[in-house]
Parts: structure tokens; C-alpha cells; sequence
């Protein structure tokens, strides 16, 4: 089995959150498991230097010069298309549309002019769609896996229509037209043989209208139609493991994480309270508005210790508690502290709105950090109930109570030494999930293929 990934941020390379966590891990254990594996992402400005240019060349409709990298690393073919759009510093701008319908134009000639035209192609979320309406049009069967519904790629019509290359009879409400717009989002969702999101859960939320962002009705149609399926994410059980961790004191179970909680306390001098960790992109998504609003009451029991950059509004709230002695806020990202905080905190904040899975959970209970989070998404599907502490409604008093159950169950130590020890030993690896698309990749070469719409 051949499959080439087309992502638009793939860790170590390039990330910006779960996305690139996820292609920089299932690639890896799908070719240990035999497969012939290869991600197609963006030449970054910022990856200069590290890939070898395999491939440089004109791409019908692609303004030039268009370039092609390449890195073997783990049995894994990484791939890096470069574009003049692509040389600027980040990830994600303004006119990201524009910039991934060229990308999106330019993956399948590439993989032609290189000879690696695979199997199956498996676009993830938006910034792929286009790839895989191009595949679909070439009969290349494709895989699609929503990561986040809340980001689609859309962009008026007709203006937009012209950056695609597809034929104009694709602009419609049966194909990726959404309400005037063109939506890359929905080119994934209605070529693909198969789509599938990244956990149970999420796959049937996102068929109603409270989570389907607009777009429930065709998901609600690809469900009926059997074309849409709930993968669970994995973790990558060597990068985030406490015994081998260097950033931490190291440890293996319940009783070594003692010295990690201590040298969090003693980094940012505080008290004897338990300590509630949070690490989170500051967005809506991630419900840290409840947790905002939740402080007064939670740092009358907890330290609250929070890293993590996004929205200004979100930034400046938190800001504002900077001089309360139980709260830590750093904003931004920092790897190294998120794994201090990951490893000493002992109870771990999600209060997510929507949560298509999340990574952070996992790496807590590998880590004997407790969850308390809201019962959505993949948090439903990933943290038992014997193990954290959930909460139904989005709201900060929900959050709260919920904390207070934690609190409550800190206070017994044989309990929650036994509920560390079973979120330590749960299994999350790549493993299973790895399987998993493998066998829907022979769905997909298998799927009787109505016309492109
Ligand atoms: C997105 C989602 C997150 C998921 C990740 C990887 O970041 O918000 O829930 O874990 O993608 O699939």
C-alpha cells in the first residue's frame, strides 16, 4: 500500500497545534507497519536548508518557480512543496485560500513529475481539500480526515473559482460551493471515498447543527451513506513519556511525580495548594473564557498554572491575574515548560467547547496529571470517568464544580493514587489507530466511485 499524506504542518517540520502532532506520528508507525508512507506539506522559509531539492519545475497554473525538497526520516518520505507563496515567516496568513488552492493545484503534477503518485491520497483538513478534489478528478482515490470543523477555507465566489483549476460545473451545492463561497473544507469532505474525523465522538457531533459548523447536512449524508468514521488519535508514547522525559525529574509512577510537582512549585514560588495545570491554544474552541471567569472561585483551593498564546482579548484577561499569588500565566508557547507543567501539576484544565480530540489530555495522564474536562469530543472518548473528572455544561460554575470533585477526591490519597496510576498505564499508542486507516485505505481502493460532483 502506497499513501501519500498531504498536511499543511507536520512536526518536527512545521506545527502550529494537534494537526502537525498527528502527521509527524501516524506516518511513522504506518510504515513500520509495512506500509510505503509519504507527506506532502508546504517548503516553509523558515525549514530552509533542511530538506534536498529533488524536483524544480513549472506547474500549469502555479506561478513559479515551484520547487520539490525531500527528507527520509523514520522509513517516512517527507516531501516539501515549495512555492513563492510559502517564503514569507509562519505558517498561516490572510490570504491562506489563495495560497493553499496554489499548493493544493500543485501537489498531484508534482508527485507525477517525481514519480510517487501513490495509492491513496489522505488530505487533512482544509488546507488539503483541493489536493483531493484533484485526485478525485484524476481517479486517484482519497482519504480525508477533519481535524477542526471551526476552520473551513472559504472564499467568495466566482473570485476564488479561478484559483482552483477545477471545472466550474464543481461550483455547486452538491459540490463545494457553501452559501456563495467556494469551501475547501467541503472539496475534502465530498470527493473523498472516505472521510473520517478524529474521534467516535466527534463524528457524530459534528452531524448536528450545535457542532457541524454549517456543514451537518452533508456530513449527516455521509454517515448515512457509511463514508464517514471516527478515528482516535494517538499518542507518541516515546515523545512524551515522564521515565525518559529530560525535562523533568524523571519518573515512572505515582509516587516519583512528587519531585516534579515540587520543582513546579518551587520555579514559580508557590504555596501547598494542589496545582491545576493548562496548556491550550487561547481560542474559544478551548473554553479558556469559562476558565477565566472560573478563577476567583479556583484559586481559593488551587495554583493555577497556565502557558499558552492566541486571542489578544483572552491574553490581556489572563495578564490581568499576573500579579495573583496563585496563578501563573506565560503566554505563548514553550515546550520545555509545557512538559513541566505537564508533568507537575495534579490535576489538568480542558474546559474545550468542542473538542474534535485533543493531544494535551493524553500526554496528562501519561504524565499521572488528572483531567477535568467538559464531556465533548474526543475528551469523552479518551479520559474514563474513573480516572478525571467531566463536566456537561459550558459554563465556568460547571468547571468549578468540577474541580471541587477533583478537590474532594485529592483529599483521599489511596484513591487518587490509584487513579494516577491507571491514567499512567493507559494505553494511547499509534498502534491501533495506525491499523485502522490502513484497513480504510482498502475501503477506499474498494468504494464504488460515482463521478466527481
Ligand atoms: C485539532 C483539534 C484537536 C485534535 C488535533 C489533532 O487541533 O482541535 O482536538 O486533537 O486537531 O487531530
Amino acid at each position: 500500500m502506497r499513501v501519500m499524506h498531504v498536511a499543511s504542518e507536520v512536526f518536527p517540520y512545521s506545527r502550529s497545534g494537534g494537526l502537525g502532532d498527528v502527521l509527524g506520528a501516524l506516518p511513522g508507525v504506518q510504515a513500520r507497519l509495512g506500509a510505503s508512507v509519504g507527506v506532502l506539506s508546504p517548503w516553509y522559509a523558515a525549514l530552509d536548508g533542511q530538506p534536498t531539492e529533488v524536483w524544480r519545475g513549472e506547474v500549469p497554473g502555479v506561478a513559479g518557480p515551484v520547487r520539490v525538497g525531500e527528507l527520509v526520516q523514520g522509513g517516512v518520505r517527507f516531501l516539501f512543496l515549495g512555492l513563492p507563496e510559502f517564503q514569507r515567516p509562519g505558517l498561516y496568513h490572510p490570504d491562506d485560500v489563495q495560497r493553499f488552492c496554489a499548493f493544493g493545484r500543485g501537489v498531484l503534477p508534482v508527485l507525477e513529475a517525481l514519480d510517487a503518485v501513490p495509492d491513496v491520497l489522505h488530505g487533512h483538513d482544509w488546507q488539503a481539500g483541493l489536493a483531493v478534489a484533484h485526485a478525485r478528478l484524476r481517479g486517484l482515490p482519497g482519504a480525508f480526515t477533519v481535524h477542526n470543523l471551526q476552520y473551513q477555507g472559504r472564499w467568495n465566489l466566482p473570485e476564488a473559482a479561478s484559483w482552483t483549476g477545477l471545472p466550474g460545473g464543481m461550483f455547486t451545492p452538491e459540490g463545494l460551493e457553501f452559501y456563495g463561497d467556494l469551501n475547501l473544507m467541503k472539496a475534502g469532505l465530498v470527493c473523498a471515498e472516505r472521510v473520517t474525523t478524529v474521534s467516535p465522538q466527534y463524528a457524530q457531533e459534528i452531524t448536528t447543527p450545535e457542532y457541524g459548523e454549517g456543514l451537518e447536512g452533508v456530513l449527516l449524508r455521509l454517515t448515512l451513506e457509511h463514508r464517514l468514521h471516527g478515528i482516535l488519535n494517538g499518542l507518541d508514547q516515546e515523545r512524551w513519556d515522564p521515565r525518559t522525559d529530560p525535562e523533568v525529574p524523571r519518573y515512572a509512577d505515582a509516587g516519583g511525580k512528587a519531585a516534579a510537582t515540587a520543582a513546579l512549585r518551587a520555579e514559580f514560588g508557590l504555596d501547598a495548594a494542589p496545582i491545576l495545570g493548562v496548556v491550550s491554544r487561547l481560542a474559544d474552541q478551548k473554553g479558556m473564557d469559562l476558565l477565566i471567569c472560573a478563577l476567583p472561585e479556583l484559586t481559593r483551593d488551587w495554583n493555577v498554572v497556565v502557558l499558552g498564546g492566541g486571542q489578544p482579548l483572552l491574553t490581556a484577561a489572563l495578564d490581568g491575574w499576573a500579579n495573583h499569588p496563585r496563578v501563573v500565566f506565560e503566554s505563548g508557547m514553550n515546550e520545555p515548560l509545557a512538559h513541566r507543567i505537564y508533568a507537575g501539576a495534579q490535576a489538568f484544565a480542558m474546559p474545550s467547547r468542542f473538542e474534535p480530540c485533543g493531544l494535551s489530555q493524553l500526554i496528562a495522564m501519561r504524565y499521572g496529571t488528572l483531567p477535568v474536562v467538559r464531556e465533548t469530543g474526543g475528551l469523552v472518548d479518551t479520559v474514563p470517568e474513573d480516572v478525571g473528572f467531566r463536566f456537561a455544561a459550558a459554563t465556568p460554575d460547571a468547571l468549578a464544580a468540577a474541580c471541587r470533585q477533583a478537590l474532594t477526591a485529592l483529599g483521599d490519597r489511596a484513591g487518587w493514587q490509584a487513579r494516577v496510576e491507571r491514567a499512567m498505564t493507559l494505553d494511547f499508542s499509534w498502534d491501533g489507530p495506525a491499523r485502522h486507516y490502513l484497513d480504510l485505505y482498502g475501503a477506499v481502493l474498494n468504494a464504488e466511485r460515482p463521478a466527481a460532483p
